[in-house]
């Protein structure tokens, strides 16, 4: 049975725009996965820290040579770990902050990116461990910076997520972005802002099956 790991990254509760197309596209998927399993992961409530130096060393010291102190440091990312191992997708809502990622998703990431885990290097060269997986990444950013708008460079979630999970090996990675969402702080109307975002999630979810 197919599972989805369904992340958000957003401070903003119920007024996030990212969390609601994330929302969106649980809803959708579960209509078309009946049977299948949601994993859901609030990196806003996940008390996620910073890595360190000792985390580090845990991590490069063979699985089996690990002090029960190193297996601690790592007890974190390993619990991570298994939710990404456990899913054949992954939705996840992004908002954008000073344009990139909100640093609770950063944290998430330098938990999940590890070696022998997710990546090792085969020949000198990096090669991504996770195979067959799929993500899809919905964003809110609150200027436009889609094709067009002259703002295109200053979109730095897009190539990075793209590149990141690429290099642990996930390659099938889609986006869909709210570009304007700051219109909402000024009086536009929510569900008529959301609609055509929630119509274009679940025109992608039909295409990702
Ligand atoms: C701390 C912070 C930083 C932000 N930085 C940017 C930015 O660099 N560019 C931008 O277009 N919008 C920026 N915004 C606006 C958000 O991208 C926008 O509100 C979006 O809806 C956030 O996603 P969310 O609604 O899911 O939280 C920022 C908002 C916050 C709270």
């Amino acid at each position: 049975m197919a599972t989805l790991l369904h992340i958000d990254s957003s401070p903003m509760g119920a007024a996030s725009v990212s969390r609601h197309l994330s929302q969106t596209y649980v809803e959708n998927w579960k209509k078309s996965h009946p049977g299948g399993t949601v994993i859901n992961r609030d990196l806003s409530r996940s008390g996620l820290t910073a890595i360190t130096a000792e985390w580090v060393a845990a991590a490069y010291t063979p699985e089996e040579a690990r002090t029960p102190e190193q297996k601690a440091l790592l007890a974190t990312s390993d619990e991570l770990l298994a939710e990404v191992e456990a899913a054949d997708e992954l939705a996840i809502g992004v908002s954008m902050h000073n344009f990139s990622i909100p640093s609770v998703l950063k944290l998430w990431i330098d938990q999940v990116v590890r070696v022998g885990k997710t990546f090792a290097y085969v020949d000198g060269a990096p090669k991504g461990l996770l195979q067959g997986k799929k993500a899809t990444l919905l964003v809110a950013t609150g200027g436009q910076y889609g094709p067009g708008t002259g703002l295109e460079f200053l979109n730095f979630i897009e190539p990075y997520l793209k590149t990141l999970f690429g290099f642990i090996g996930i390659t099938d990675v889609a986006f869909h972005t709210a570009g304007g969402a700051a219109a909402l702080n000024y009086g536009a109307d929510r569900a008529q802002f959301l609609q055509p975002h929630d119509e274009a999630v679940a025109a992608l979810v039909a295409a990702r099956i």
